[in-house]
């Protein structure tokens, strides 16, 4: 028991049947925690931000989110996670910017599981530094969904909201109000709670960021290449009404450059590689062709509008042989 789909829970597919789990959950939050304090590691994810909303809802402020800007975000996000759970929903939102000690912690490593590690490590430093803050913790709300459970039963990934906590989080309850469902019900569910559509439907985004999108060693100012070329390539896919459509799309910085002529002089500047893939289990992946008016649109913005770029590559490989991402 504890960690297994109750057989009652029918499949939420309608805002009624969101709302009545909201509300039977509100009620089940209220219960366990009574007056105690929750703190929540808030990434402005799917799951993370499905979990805070619903929290807010059963004991606003006595939710502590804490959200840690480590650099690695899109274009965008830190601001939005700022200004939904800052203002529309009630919550005690702690904001980090974390980006300097992150990125001074990355300068010269080029190997890509080094790099995983210290984001995850000084991730982890920097959310026990802020809870240590916050007084009396008794709670920690995790955004677990059921996939999480099943895949860390089954051996094929370690359940990775638990994994890597520090010892004195360990002893903290745990509120995991999503844990029985599957992603499309979490969708569900936060349409109905109203939280943004950008941030309900949003394609798989890695842990690391765009810390493995730009390759090799990370440079502030080929980071930011990275930041806005996706930023262009997201809004050209909403324009091309392939939002929700294609499953990931995002562009690669790699740290090698060619030549190039800008304004009748030479450049030497790096290439934006563009990904757009499908799949439907991650363990292959095909490509989405891309529309030749698109391509033309994103070669000419990203040349023009993006320092440091003067070429743009597009990656049609499937998965195997490639990965999904670079690193
Ligand atoms: P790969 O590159 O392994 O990617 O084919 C498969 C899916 O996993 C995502 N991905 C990650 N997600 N931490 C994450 O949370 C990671 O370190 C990581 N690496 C890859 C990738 O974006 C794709 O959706």
């Amino acid at each position: 028991m504890g960690d297994v789909r109750p057989e009652t829970l029918a499949r939420i597919k309608t805002p009624e049947q969101a709302q009545a789990f909201i509300d039977e959950q509100i009620r089940e939050i209220k219960a366990q925690v009574g007056g105690g304090r929750v703190l929540l590691a808030l990434s402005g994810g799917v799951d993370s931000s499905v979990c805070a909303a619903l929290i807010s809802k059963a004991i606003g402020r006595q939710l502590s989110c804490v959200h840690v800007n480590h650099g690695l975000l899109r274009k965008g996000e830190p601001e939005q996670v700022c200004e939904v759970f800052g203002k529309e929903f009630d919550v005690d939102l702690v904001y980090v910017d974390a980006v300097d000690r992150f990125l001074d912690a990355l300068k010269d490593v080029s190997d890509p599981e080094q790099k995983r590690k210290i984001i995850g490590r000084i991730f982890i430093e920097v959310f026990a530094e802020e809870a240590a803050k916050i007084k009396d913790v008794k709670f920690l709300a995790q955004g677990t969904i059921y996939p999480d459970i099943l895949e860390s039963k089954d051996g094929i990934k370690a359940h990775h909201n638990v994994g890597g906590l520090p010892e004195d989080m360990k002893n903290f309850e745990l509120v995991e109000p999503v844990k029985f469902l599957y992603k499309d019900e979490v969708r569900v569910v936060g349409k109905a709670l109203g939280l943004p559509d950008n941030m309900v439907f949003r394609q798989p985004f890695p842990g690391p960021g765009l810390g493995v999108r730009c390759v090799g060693a990370i440079t502030r100012d080929r980071l930011e290449a990275v930041r806005e070329s996706d930023a262009i390539l997201r809004e050209e896919f909403a324009k091309a009404g392939l939002e929700g459509k294609v499953w990931q799309y995002f562009t690669v910085v790699p740290d090698f450059r060619s030549t190039g002529i800008k304004n009748g002089k030479r450049t030497f500047d790096w290439p934006c590689v563009i990904r757009a893939i499908n799949t439907t289990d991650v363990v292959e992946v095909t490509p989405e062709y891309l529309p030749a008016e698109l391509i033309e649109k994103l070669v000419n913005r990203i040349t023009t509008e993006v320092a440091g770029i003067n070429r743009v590559l597009i990656d049609y490989t499937p998965k195997p042989p490639a990965t999904v991402e670079w690193e």
